[in-house]
């Protein structure tokens, strides 16, 4: 691992150190996905084991959360059998200034907008490369679409000026097939100058399931950054 890389892996660890020490007793907690709230999921069982915090239990927002709750040992539980999410973490691709996001890099947007928003305290843990001016900027806009709809959906986010990409899988001949067993578009924008139109129009679509645009969601941003080659998180 390269030092860059080194560094990065501190920081998502301190965030979710951070985001994971914001949980109290008795909380349902939605897990998000990706490789920061990872370390959530892993600092909220070590509390959990230590004794430091009980009572809790878990919503998670992908197999990957559901493994990992499982294996630091997380009880679960469903949106069936409670009525409230009190806090949720999650990470995010981009963070613009207004605490929009978006998500689904690991594909699991759908199930995360479900559960993040539905949360009392939303919490968003990133590292200070996922912050941009504008949403867009550095990466594609993920589009859950299901099977059946592929061509249609595409041709329709081409008429909105999008450029769609179906993502495909990595050791996995063929696309990505989501937890819901859906696929996943990725569409360039040139300029998203209005997520939260832009989230309806693509939700609007027949054959969307879900879009990686998160508008007004977020609660709070725990960022990691680098100072005097030190990992610190501040907040926004
Ligand atoms: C998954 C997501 C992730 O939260 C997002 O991709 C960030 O992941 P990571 O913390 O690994 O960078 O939206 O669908």
């Amino acid at each position: 691992m390269s030092a860059e890389q080194d560094l990065v892996k501190v920081m998502k660890q301190e965030v979710g150190k951070a985001a994971a020490a914001r949980v109290k007793s008795g909380s349902i907690v939605g897990l998000g996905t990706g490789s920061t709230t990872a370390y959530a999921i892993q600092f909220l069982g070590d509390r959990l084991k230590s004794g430091e915090i009980k009572d809790i239990q878990g919503i998670p927002t992908s197999f990957q959360a559901e493994v990992l709750a499982k294996q630091y040992g997380i009880p679960l539980t469903t949106l069936d059998a409670t009525d409230r999410i009190d806090i949720a973490i999650d990470g995010a691709d981009e963070v613009d200034p207004q605490k929009n996001l978006i998500k689904g890099g690991g594909a699991a947007h759908t199930r995360e907008k479900i559960v993040d928003s539905l949360a009392e305290l939303f919490i968003v843990v990133v590292d200070s490369g996922k912050l941009v001016d504008r949403l867009g900027s550095t990466f594609l806009l993920p589009v859950e679409v299901l099977p059946m709809a592929i061509a249609p959906v595409t041709r329709a986010i081409e008429k909105l000026g999008g450029k769609p990409e179906l993502r495909m899988g990595i050791r996995k001949a063929g696309p990505v097939i989501t937890d819901q067993g859906n696929m996943v578009i990725d569409v360039k924008f040139d300029r998203i100058d209005d997520p939260a139109g832009l989230e309806k129009t693509l939700n609007n679509i027949p054959g969307v399931l879900e879009n990686g645009l998160f508008v007004g969601v977020t609660d709070l941003v725990l960022v990691g950054e680098v100072k005097d080659g030190q990992a610190i998180v501040r907040e926004f």
